[in-house]
């Protein structure tokens, strides 16, 4: 390249380079918010001020961060088997990892398979549940039901079925023969509610409409998030989740659920099913699977889906489907030093014991200018900011930004909603911090 790119491999602080996904990319690399390193509840700057994880980084270091256990089974695993292939040959430790997730999920989801992300986790679980069809002779059912406001990653299958327009619209046509349910929020009626609202559960019924409208016998799969999250925390209505599994089983539907930010402890359950007590086909996993230590995702699926592919001539792959990175083996050394720390540490125990304290606290931002409404499960929460009239998203933005400049805490926005989803490892007083510090980044963003 031109002697410019050498001039920028030189300049050790050239930002230029990196695209930066879902950024502004502009306003960041004007006033970068950099970190550095990062220790438990707390990421560092390069000049080593201490910033709060108020969102477990992206959702995922429900263990916390560079914990030392998950750290030195990497290392470990690094030094001993950098790659194998998982196509027509296995390493140890992806059979492991995968009856140990495989044990912790309820009922029969007994079958895993790996992906490196939550959107291939998605496109996984849609093709299989398509294929699953066609392997039961039904191969004319391959509509898929996505529901508004969802989100299922940024794959042309998971914004198909996903519900946020901003993913959407730029993005041409994506898959044909998709619909969505409607979204389950309503401010009137569900407004400042800890945990699953009142209002709502008869949304489910508006399946019912769809498949009056389409025909059951063309509609493969249902896909939602158990509670949606990258959207703003929506938790389901009352009796809503169960409904959409009593007509998905009417209609011999496959009910899908997206667990990538619901598994592993976030609603103090190994995962939603369990706490809504509500038993999907498939669920898909990624983000606390390996605390975020090392890309992966995956799916589980039920023995009734796996055994229907398991037949044709034995020396022929069942499947044609799975990546390069497939139960990579250090995503799969982290994967289970991970399940061990949530075993050792009882997280997810601690996470169910911690919900009623965590949403009194974040329920006292009540009061903080431009707040329209508060929602928490789990260890989860979000707070919606009423918009500036002539910039949607600039308080939310403002707030982060001084968050990290001002306040030393990392915030996650979406839109103009702040979520709040710290480590599980978070102690009363780092929730304190946590909540004292969001309410100055409101202030700062009044
Ligand atoms: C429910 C859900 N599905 C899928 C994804 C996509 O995961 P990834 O960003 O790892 O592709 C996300 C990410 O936040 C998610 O919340």
């Amino acid at each position: 390249m031109s002697t410019s790119s050498t001039a920028r491999v030189e300049a050790p602080n050239d930002l230029e380079a990196f695209w930066m996904p879902f950024t502004p990319n502009r306003a960041f690399k004007k006033k970068p918010r950099m970190i550095a390193r990062a220790k438990d509840m707390y990421y560092y700057t390069p000049d080593g001020r201490a910033v709060i994880d108020s969102s477990a980084g992206l959702w995922c270091a429900n263990a916390g961060h560079n914990r030392e256990v998950i750290v030195k089974a990497i290392q470990a695993q690094a030094a001993e088997l950098d790659f194998a292939p998982n196509f027509q040959f296995g390493h140890p430790k992806v059979f492991q990892l995968a009856s140990r997730i495989a044990a912790l999920a309820p009922a029969d989801l007994d079958y895993v398979f790996f992906a490196n992300s939550g959107s291939e986790a998605v496109d996984t679980a849609l093709k299989m549940a398509i294929a699953y069809h066609l392997a039961r002779g039904e191969g004319q059912r391959t509509r898929l039901i996505g529901r508004e406001r969802g989100y299922h990653g940024v794959g042309f299958g998971g914004i198909s079925v996903g519900g946020m327009v901003g993913n959407r619209r730029t993005f041409g046509q994506m898959l044909g023969g998709v619909d969505h349910l409607p979204h389950t929020y309503n401010r009137t009626e569900q407004a400042f509610t800890k945990g699953e609202p009142e209002w709502g559960g008869h949304l489910a019924d508006e399946l019912e409409r769809i498949v009056a409208l389409h025909d059951a016998s063309t509609i493969a799969a249902v896909i939602v998030e158990p509670m949606a999250g990258s959207t703003g925390v929506l938790p389901p209505p009352k009796g809503y989740l169960k409904r959409l599994r009593e007509i998905c089983d009417k209609h011999g539907i496959l009910l899908i659920f997206d667990e990538v930010i619901t598994g592993f402890g976030r609603l103090g359950h190994a995962f939603a099913s369990e706490r809504f007590g509500v038993i999907p086909d498939i669920f898909t996993f990624a983000k606390g699977v390996t605390s975020g230590a090392v890309p992966m995702g995956g799916i589980v699926a039920r023995k009734h889906v796996y055994d229907a592919f398991m037949k044709g001539p034995e020396h022929v792959a069942e499947l044609f489907h799975g990546y390069t990175y497939s139960g990579h083996p250090l995503a799969c050394a982290a994967g289970l030093a991970t399940l061990d720390v949530y075993r050792d540490e009882k997280l997810f125990e601690k996470a169910h014991a911690m919900e009623a304290k965590w949403a009194d606290a974040v329920m006292t931002l009540r009061g903080e200018p431009n707040v329209l409404d508060i929602r928490t499960i789990g260890v989860t929460a979000a707070i919606d900011l009423a918009s500036k009239p002539d910039a949607v998203g600039r308080r939310a933005y403002d707030a982060m930004d001084a968050g990290y400049h001002e306040h030393g805490v990392m915030l996650r926005i979406t839109g103009d909603t702040i979520a709040l989803t710290p480590p599980l490892i978070c102690s009363d007083d780092e929730m304190g911090e946590i909540i004292d510090k969001t309410a100055k980044a409101i202030r700062s963003a009044a």
